[in-house]
């Protein structure tokens, strides 16, 4: 037995109770206020539990579902049991790994509205360890459905508490909007990742979003963090995208990750394959550079992916031939 797993079922409880945000929400107030050591054990505990990462920005077309995707089918590619979650009506996310829109299919929605539980509606994907929560149009119609439930904006974080042990990673592509289906990632997620383009326009909307965060900590998640900003489609040609890159630098500093998603057609062209790069072009540079953010995600997160692992081990064991060259000594 882990020897955190009766500090993750507690967790898990606690989570599960009709109440449980508001509890859960004490308990980590409580345990991140009082010590070191306690603060140290509930961030041990979250770690145990496997991580929600939610990818998020109210702007449309900045690269939010190319990067779930794709970071997604890295992170199992390097062995990590992960869940990709389509929370957005356009299901971008569902088609670009192979699942085309089928009205009869169970989705998200169905969970969210309390039909089934989300085990039963997760699909396998061509990728080993990868697995799909599908989305479906009908999500548009969860926003006004769910408006009057008191508990509306909690739907998803209860839905996912009894599958964070069963994967290493669960990643939430979000719509376009800071909509009820948004709210739902914010209060579910452990913390996110914002794909951002270098571009004027992009830094709009984040002091929105910031202050959308600091809303959703108040109320419903108070241990949510920012992981990183990400930029994506980026043309380091131009003066401009120099310059938005050191302005997001002094405002989020060691938060902007230094991976960096270049401009790549094959990036554009692996959903309409249902594809992520890393099967539609192994050797383009868009899959390299998912690659790379996969691995800052797991050096800054401290995780040890079972292909690294196993990468060591090889490297161990190759024997250590030493190499002289003329004239022997
Ligand atoms: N690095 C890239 N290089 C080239 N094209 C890209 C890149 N990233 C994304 N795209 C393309 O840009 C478009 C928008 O990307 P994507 O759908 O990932 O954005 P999004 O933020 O999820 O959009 P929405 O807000 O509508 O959900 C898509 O056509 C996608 O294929
Ligand atoms: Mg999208």
């Amino acid at each position: 037995m882990n020897c955190l797993e009766p500090f993750t079922s507690l967790a898990f409880d606690v989570w599960q109770q009709p109440k449980g945000a508001d509890a859960f929400h004490s308990f980590a107030r409580f345990s991140t206020s009082q010590s070191p050591t306690l603060k140290s054990l509930f961030l041990l505990l979250l770690k145990a539990m496997g991580k929600i990462l939610g990818v998020v920005n109210q702007k449309g077309g900045v690269g939010k579902t190319t990067t779930a995707i794709n970071l997604s089918a890295c992170l199992a590619l390097e062995g990590l049991r992960t869940l990709l979650v389509d929370c957005d009506p356009q299901a971008n996310a569902s088609s670009g790994i192979g699942f085309q829109r089928d009205d009869n299919r169970r989705s998200i929605y169905d969970v969210l509205m309390g039909d089934c539980p989300a085990e039963q509606v997760i699909l396998p994907t061509e990728i080993d360890h990868l697995w799909l929560l599908p989305g479906s149009k009908n999500l548009t119609g969860a926003n006004v459905e769910l408006a009057g439930a008191t508990d509306r904006a909690l739907r998803l974080r209860r839905a996912l508490a009894p599958l964070r042990d069963a994967y290493d990673l669960i990643i939430l592509d979000c719509p376009p909007a800071l909509d009820l289906l948004t709210l739902n990632v914010l209060s579910a997620a452990e913390t996110l990742l914002v794909p951002m383009q270098a571009e004027y326009f992009a830094l709009e909307g984040i002091s929105e979003l910031i202050s959308t965060l600091e809303r959703v900590r108040a109320a419903y998640n108070p241990s949510l963090t920012i992981e990183g900003v990400l930029l994506t489609m980026y043309d380091d040609r131009t003066n401009l995208a120099q310059q938005v890159t050191e302005t997001l630098r002094e405002y989020f500093r060691e938060r902007l990750y230094r991976t960096v998603i270049p401009r790549n057609v094959r990036l554009a062209e692996a959903p309409s394959h249902g594809k992520p790069v890393a099967l539609y072009d192994a050797r383009s540079r868009g899959t390299e550079a998912y690659f790379e953010l996969a691995g800052e995600f797991l050096a800054r997160n401290q995780i040890e992916s079972p292909r690294s692992a196993e990468r060591k081990v090889a490297a161990a064991a190759r024997p250590n031939v030493k190499v002289s060259f003329w004239p022997y000594s």
